[in-house]
C-alpha cells in the first residue's frame, strides 16, 4: 500500500473535544500531523490539545461554530497561518436532536440541525479549499451516517441533514478532483459517545450491530487521511455492520 505518512501535514478536525473527532484529531496528531482543534467547548479541546502536547504532539485549540462563516474562517486562517498550510479537513462536528415524526417536530430546532450539519460543513470546506489548493494536494473527510443513506421514521432533520452531507460530498470531490484534493465521506455506525446518550440511544441498533468506542473509527479516518494524492473520492466508507 502506497499510503502517505502524515508527517508534516496539517490537519483540521471540527468537533474535536469530545467522541470521535476527539479521537481522529489525537490518532492524527500520533501519526505525525500538527492539528486544529476546533468546537464550541474550549476547555474540551483545550483538554484535547493538552493530551496531544503531553503524547509530543502538535496541535492548537480554536474555539469555533461551524455555523458562524466568520469564525470558520478564523479557524481556517489560525490553523493555516500556524503551522504553515492545511492538508486535511475532518469535516465531524455535528449534533443529533431526538427523534420526533416531522409532524410533531420543531421548525427551528429542525433548521439548526441543518446549521451545523450541512451549513457547518459547507463553511468549513468553502474557507478551507483555497489553502488545499495552494498545498496542490488535500484532504476532505466528512463524518456521515448511514441515516444519510435511508429513510428511519423519526429522524427527518438528521437525516436530511447528512444525506446532503453525502451529496456535498460528491460534489466536493467532482469540483476538487483536478486539484488533487479528494473528498470522501466516513461514516461510522453506532459509537458510543455523548450524541447516544439518549436512554434507547445504542440500544436502538440492537445486536447485530457494531458498537463501537471512538477510538475504532481512528484507523479508516487515518486510512482516508493517507492515501495518494490521486486516491479513492466520492465514495462513502462504512463502518456500520448492516444495510438496514
Ligand atoms: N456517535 C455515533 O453513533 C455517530 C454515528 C454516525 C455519525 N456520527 C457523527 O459523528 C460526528 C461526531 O459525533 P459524536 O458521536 O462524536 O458526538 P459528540 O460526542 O456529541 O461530539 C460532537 C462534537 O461536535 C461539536 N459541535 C457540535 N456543534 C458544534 C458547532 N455548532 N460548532 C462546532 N462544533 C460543534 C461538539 O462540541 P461543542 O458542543 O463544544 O461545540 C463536539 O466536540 C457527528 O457528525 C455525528 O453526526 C456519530
Amino acid at each position: 500500500m502506497n499510503l502517505q505518512s502524515l508527517e508534516h501535514k496539517v490537519a483540521i478536525v471540527t468537533g474535536a473535544g469530545r467522541g470521535i473527532g476527539r479521537a481522529i484529531a489525537l490518532a492524527c496528531a500520533e501519526a505525525g500531523a500538527a492539528v486544529g482543534c476546533a468546537a464550541r467547548s474550549l476547555s474540551e479541546i483545550a483538554d484535547t490539545v493538552g493530551t496531544i502536547g503531553e503524547r509530543g504532539g502538535k496541535a492548537i485549540a480554536v474555539q469555533t461554530d461551524v455555523t458562524d462563516p466568520a469564525a470558520v474562517q478564523h479557524l481556517i486562517d489560525t490553523v493555516a497561518g500556524s503551522f504553515g498550510g492545511l492538508d486535511i479537513l475532518v469535516i465531524n462536528a455535528g449534533i443529533s436532536p431526538g427523534r420526533h415524526p416531522v409532524e410533531n417536530s420543531d421548525a427551528e430546532h429542525w433548521q439548526e440541525v441543518l446549521n451545523v450539519n450541512l451549513f457547518g460543513a459547507y463553511h468549513c470546506a468553502r474557507a478551507a479549499i483555497p489553502y488545499l489548493k495552494q498545498r496542490g494536494a488535500g484532504k476532505i473527510i466528512t463524518v456521515g451516517s448511514g441515516m444519510g443513506h435511508r429513510g428511519k421514521p423519526g429522524s427527518s432533520a438528521y437525516s436530511c441533514s447528512k444525506a446532503g452531507l453525502w451529496m456535498l460530498t460528491r460534489v466536493l470531490a467532482q469540483e476538487l478532483w483536478d486539484y488533487n484534493i479528494s473528498v470522501n465521506e466516513l461514516v461510522p455506525g453506532p459509537v458510543d459517545t455523548r450524541m447516544n446518550t439518549a436512554p434507547d440511544g445504542l440500544s436502538s441498533f440492537g445486536d447485530s450491530e457494531w458498537i463501537k468506542g471512538p477510538e475504532e473509527v481512528t484507523q479508516l479516518a487515518l486510512f482516508l487521511a493517507a492515501q495518494p494524492d490521486r486516491g479513492p473520492s466520492a465514495q462513502s466508507f462504512s463502518l456500520m455492520r448492516r444495510d438496514g
